[in-house]
């Protein structure tokens, strides 16, 4: 009988495999380029500049300084840490932990930033125009990352020498931009490149827009989605329609949400003022909230907030959403839309689990499990750079195996495994183990004993070292 301590250092040291993953290789990059947009994406929503067009290379690179905790002073923060993936790269905590405190305001999602009608100006308060002049920000921030010169803390000078310093960065850098040389302005282009390339666009609500023709205008909003519940389609009324008022109250039609977060990117066009949240998480009174992100993926695939709503966090429901919209209290900043909306919303129970029903339709599953958008670190913090000029290659644990279906139901199968025999391993996002099990071949595992989530698998080779590591989503 192992004791209680073996049993953990045992779990311990599951959690620390779990983790390790910490290769590129520069011989098959991931696609960052040419992914598949639904079709009411045309060329003239992509915002990306004409200058710095997602390429693999630097996309790859914009990757690894994404999740690197080596661009915080004190080494322990990376802007994953406030972004992570498993929360479609917002965060279940009220606020994000820096080097030096917590973040003032909520981390906002990441969501489709490459094209217009998802995002257009950046931050909360719309204070940033581009991508690449926002992505090295957070680093120079004294309470995010701490390069920031504040009170003798260093900075970004000093945090170009010490990446000079790490051998991955010289083959990623030479590799992406033809010369080992560091600047901001490189760091600022690749991690734009990255977070650009985060898409979501494999929501129920996308298969249902496209049935009925979707169209970049958001035509055919209205129209019923096929493959949508009535209490979805309901919801879905509610939201693209205005409200029936007599003088403020609202005596029936929808509930105006449209108006600001517009399909169906379900953004905030920029001209946007306040909704009436004016308080800052720690009590002070702010009126230039005019943004939200857009309102994709506010729900995770197993059907939980993936965090608190509004830049405060005031809403720790969605049906908290609803009771700030239900009785709108004016100031001097609120966008003259709200009008729109009145005084009362008289929001019935079933309307309120329309609305909420059709909000979980616009959650996608791919923006979660895609191992592109995922930590190419080990636990312990390091990377090996592979392939491009130098020519190793493991035997297993850079080969491409892909799950499916993801989501998956009772079933889930493994492509691209070539042995014979193969153990997996299935841990939830706490990184508990939840489920062992023997992969032959092509047969399928059996997950149907499993909640609702997103969940990491991590496939070995019997008797072998390799493995790989791979997540879907349960439903
Ligand atoms: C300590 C937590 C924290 C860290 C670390 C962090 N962020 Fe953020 N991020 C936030 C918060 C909070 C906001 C909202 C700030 C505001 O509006 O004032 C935000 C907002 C953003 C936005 C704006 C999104 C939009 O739709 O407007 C982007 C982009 C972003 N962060 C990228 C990054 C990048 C890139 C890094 C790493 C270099 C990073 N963040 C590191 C907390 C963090
Ligand atoms: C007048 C414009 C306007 C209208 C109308 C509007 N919103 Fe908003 N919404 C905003 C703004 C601005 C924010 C960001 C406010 C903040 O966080 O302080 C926001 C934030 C949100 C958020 C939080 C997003 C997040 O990531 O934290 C949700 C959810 C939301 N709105 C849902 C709705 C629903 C549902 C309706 C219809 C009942 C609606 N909104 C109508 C402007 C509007």
């Amino acid at each position: 009988m192992p004791t209680p301590t073996k049993i953990k250092i045992i779990s311990l040291l599951f959690m620390l495999l779990l983790f390790i993953s910490g290769t590129i290789d520069l011989d098959d990059l991931f696609d960052y380029e040419n992914q598949e947009v639904p079709a009411y994406i045309g060329p003239e929503l992509d915002r990306q500049p004409v200058d710095n067009q997602v390429d693999n290379k630097i996309a790859t690179l914009g990757r690894v300084l994404f999740y690197d905790k080596k661009l915080s002073s004190d080494n322990s923060v990376s802007c994953a840490s406030c972004h992570d993936q498993n929360r479609a790269f917002g965060l279940t905590e009220l606020q994000g932990t820096g080097v030096n405190g917590l973040s003032r305001r909520r981390p906002m999602r990441l969501v489709n930033l490459r094209y217009k009608k998802f995002t257009e100006l950046f931050f909360w308060d719309e204070r940033t125009e581009t991508l690449e002049e926002l992505a090295t920000q957070p680093i120079k921030d004294h309470v995010e990352m701490g390069y920031s010169g504040v009170n003798g803390a260093p900075v970004f000078s000093d945090l170009i020498g010490d990446l000079e310093d790490l051998a991955y960065y010289s083959s990623l850098f030479t590799f992406a931009y033809g010369d080992n040389a560091i600047t901001e302005d490189r760091i600022g282009r690749a991690l734009a490149q990255f977070m650009r390339s985060i898409q979501s666009f494999d929501a129920r609500f996308d298969a249902g827009y496209e049935a009925v023709g979707a169209d970049d205008d958001g035509a055919n909003l209205t129209v019923d989605f096929p493959n949508f519940t009535s209490e979805e389609n309901r919801g879905k009324l509610l939201f693209f329609t205005d409200p029936n008022l007599f003088e403020t109250e609202r005596i029936g039609g929808g509930v105006g949400c449209f108006h600001c977060h517009s399909g169906p990117g379900f953004h905030f066009l920029p001209e946007g003022q306040n909704n009436g949240v004016i308080t800052e998480i720690e009590g002070d009174e702010v009126l230039t909230i005019t943004k939200s992100p857009s309102l994709r993926d506010i729900f995770g695939p197993d059907g939980s907030l993936n965090g608190p709503l509004f830049h405060n966090g005031q809403a720790e429901t969605f049906d908290e959403v609803v009771d700030h919209y239900d009785m709108l209290i004016p100031n001097i900043h609120s966008d003259g839309r709200l009008e729109i909306l009145g005084s009362n919303l008289h929001l019935s129970p079933t309307e309120r689990a329309d609305l909420e029903a059709f909000v979980k339709t616009l959650t996608g599953v791919n923006i979660y499990t895609d191992e592109k958008y995922s930590d190419p670190f080990d636990a312990d913090g390091n990377i090996e750079v592979i392939g491009g000029t130098v020519n190793i290659r493991p035997a297993f644990g850079t080969q491409r195996v892909v799950l499916f279906p993801n989501p998956a139901q009772n079933f889930i199968k493994f492509e691209g495994l070539n042995a014979e025999i193969y153990d997996a391993e299935i841990y939830d996002v706490n990184g508990r183990l939840v489920l062992t099990a023997e992969i032959f071949g092509k047969t399928a595992t059996d997950v149907s004993g499993l909640e609702k989530g997103v969940y990491s698998v991590r496939i070995a080779e019997k008797g072998g070292e390799g493995f790989v590591l791979r997540k879907f989503v349960k439903n």
